[in-house]
């Protein structure tokens, strides 16, 4: 795996990062809404208590004063009963700020939650996106399976 660009980290997500952009960086992916700090925190306790199940990491731009949350990706790692009590990893809301865009960050983000994947025993990992972000995954080293159904409430 290559480096991010010099003052640029990667890290989990801390309850402080409501402050830090980390929401901000959401919106370019679909709505958050409104969420006070009392919701995040809870949303986040939450996430915590998922034993490692539950992963979301930021990258953070230390050049920027006070440092920015520029980029942010999540896996979950599911545990099933088949392929011999095998997990499937999952990644889901990735999105790079649009000013950040071009800078290798989201396939960094990439390779971080795939070596989380790996390392929690997945054989394998799957994500959702549109037709305009396949030729992102293929260059992550994913290749189109199947076909997404969904059900909306
Ligand atoms: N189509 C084809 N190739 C692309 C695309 C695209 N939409 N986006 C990036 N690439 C290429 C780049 O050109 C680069 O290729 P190269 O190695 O030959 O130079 C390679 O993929 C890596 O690109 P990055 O610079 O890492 O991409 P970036 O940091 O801009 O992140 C991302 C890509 C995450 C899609 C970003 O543009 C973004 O946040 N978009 C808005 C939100 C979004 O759509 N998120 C994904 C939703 S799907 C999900 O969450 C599972």
């Amino acid at each position: 795996q290559s480096a991010l660009p010099e003052g640029y980290k990667l890290r989990a997500l801390r309850p402080t990062d409501y402050d830090t952009g980390f929401l901000d960086c959401l919106r370019v992916l679909t709505t958050v809404g409104d969420i006070t700090k009392e919701q995040f925190q809870d949303r986040y306790d939450w996430v915590s208590r998922q034993d490692s199940g539950y992963f979301i990491l930021v990258i953070e731009d230390t050049n920027s004063s006070p440092p920015r949350v520029v980029g942010t990706g999540a896996v979950l790692v599911e545990r099933k009963f088949i392929h011999n009590l095998g997990s499937v990893g999952h990644i889901e809301d990735i999105a790079i700020a649009k000013d950040q865009q071009g800078k290798k960050l989201g396939l960094r983000m990439i390779q971080a939650l795939d070596f989380i994947a790996e390392r929690t025993g997945c054989y394998k990992t799957i994500l959702d996106c549109s037709e305009a972000n396949e030729g992102f995954y293929v260059k992550c080293g994913f290749k189109r399976a199947g076909l997404e159904m969904a059900h909306y409430y």
